[in-house]
């Protein structure tokens, strides 16, 4: 079976890798999806100065997936540049993720990641767990950050993104025409979600009075709306990562019919840990064979209507 893929013309041994956010923030962590079946290593999202993040509790897992309102913890971007020097042994893809509060910052760490080991650059402008609003929700600034970023070099760059209603997609889709962004991962976790907990009359995590990002099965129908909604726009142009609710070959086989070029893991992998990305890459490809497929280029994108 050929899960090989491609996002924004770097090769991908399989569909299947891990999302910025868990288990990705120490060069341990990073290691250890560098030995998993982790098709990339994913660099969790970094900042200008190292940051503690948010108060505990600050991650709470639920039934049908967690709640989180992380804030960024990181250790800054120039570790995750000699980082990305010392996991360039495992021979994997290596993909940065930035999250700035202004273009300048945007450019900062955009530039210094141009000149590092890594393959891809993720720009995140959808944390939803910082004071002040979402970026990607003020496409201004989003123009902003696209035009100082967009000449610092040749090495790929795509922005994670939130969910959108559907009034903004064409927008949103023609900013990412008109920048040359060259992939895009969709969704980030769902924000100002609130989990509370009816016994104790108060919300399940700390930070913002409780409002934190929803992951899991909660938000695979969004992402995968997403998903399509973005892949019929912009017509195999710029490369699509799934992201939201992933736990299993039949969410992943759903994300390729959907478009996505590949899928990143997060809260299965809080939860079963670098094991789950070869448990998932398998289950798929028996999917794949059931259905007497040879390949995922085959399936990619052809959603079947009723
Ligand atoms: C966080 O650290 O708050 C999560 C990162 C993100 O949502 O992009």
């Amino acid at each position: 079976m050929d899960t090989r893929t491609k996002i924004a013309g770097v090769e991908l041994d399989s569909y299947v890798l891990n999302a910025s956010g868990v288990r990705d923030t120490t060069l341990e962590e990073l290691e250890a999806i560098a030995k998993s079946d982790s098709s990339a290593i994913v660099m969790k999202s970094c900042t200008i100065e190292p940051r503690k993040g948010n108060p505990e509790p600050r991650y709470m897992r639920l039934q049908l997936g967690s709640i989180q309102s992380m804030g960024l913890p990181n250790l800054g971007y120039k570790e995750y540049v000699i980082f990305s020097s010392q996991l360039k042994k495992y021979n994997k893809p290596i993909i940065a993720s930035v999250a700035g509060s202004c273009a300048d910052d945007y450019r900062e760490m955009v530039s210094a990641f141009q000149d590092s080991d890594v393959d891809l650059i993720e720009v995140n402008l959808s944390c939803p767990n910082l004071e002040g609003k979402t970026l990607a929700y003020d496409f201004e600034q989003t123009g902003e950050i696209l035009r100082a970023i967009s000449d610092l070099g040749d090495k790929p760059y795509g922005l994670k993104l939130p969910p959108y209603p559907d009034v903004y997609h064409i927008q949103v889709a023609e900013l990412i025409e008109k920048h040359g962004v060259s992939f895009i991962t969709l969704i980030n976790s769902i924000g100002s979600s609130l989990i509370i907990d009816s016994e104790t009359e108060k919300p399940v995590i700390k930070p913002r009075g409780g409002f934190g990002g929803l992951c899991g099965d909660y938000i695979k129908p969004i992402a995968l709306g997403n998903v399509r909604a973005f892949y019929e726009l912009l017509k195999n142009e710029v490369s699509i990562f799934g992201v939201g609710g992933i736990k299993s070959g039949t969410d992943a086989f759903e994300f390729l019919l959907a478009g996505a070029d590949a899928i990143q893991v997060a809260t299965t992998f809080e939860k079963q840990g670098p094991s789950c990305f070869g448990r998932i890459n398998k289950e798929l490809i028996e999917i794949l064979e059931r259905k007497g497929y040879n390949s995922t280029q085959k399936v990619k994108g052809n959603l079947k209507y009723l």
